[in-house]
């Protein structure tokens, strides 16, 4: 009896660690768009923080972009517009709870949401 309950709660235990270690999705990836303040070209600038928000590593970021334009130049390996869409980071793998920050200046701000991405892994 001792023993089964014990088993029982060892894979309890199991299923949760390797739940908890790899239940990252699309809905990880936390956009924040605030006002820098600043105005470029009488633009506002806007400050975006994209973040990994779980612990698998994620790559092939991409955001819905439609319209997108900017007065101030992002550099493209951090965003880079492609048609409706921007890739993040030229598609490279980005860590467990890291952020990757850039800013771009028009006005109305466009809403940034994340579309699509690859869940590689390792999860820390
Ligand atoms: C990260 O996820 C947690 C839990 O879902 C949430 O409370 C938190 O606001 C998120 N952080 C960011 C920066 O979005
Ligand atoms: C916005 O980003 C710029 C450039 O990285 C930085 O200098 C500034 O402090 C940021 N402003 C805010 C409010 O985060
Ligand atoms: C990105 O911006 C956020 C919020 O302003 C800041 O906490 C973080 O340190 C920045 N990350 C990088 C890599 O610059």
């Amino acid at each position: 009896m001792a023993a089964t309950f014990t088993y029982l709660t060892s894979l309890l235990l199991l299923t949760l660690i390797i739940k908890g270690s790899c239940e990252c999705s699309l809905n990880n990836i936390n956009i924040g768009t605030t006002r820098s303040g600043r105005e470029i070209q009488g633009k506002p600038e806007w400050n975006v923080t994209v973040i990994n928000n779980c612990s698998c590593e994620q790559s092939h970021i991409k955001l819905s972009c439609k319209g997108f334009q900017s007065a101030e130049i992002i550099d493209p390996s951090i965003l880079s517009v492609e048609g409706d869409s921007c890739l993040l980071i030229k598609g490279s793998p980005m860590k467990g709870f890291k952020a990757v920050n850039f800013s771009y200046a028009w006005d109305p701000p466009f809403l940034l949401l994340p579309t699509s991405s690859v869940i590689v892994g390792p999860c820390s």
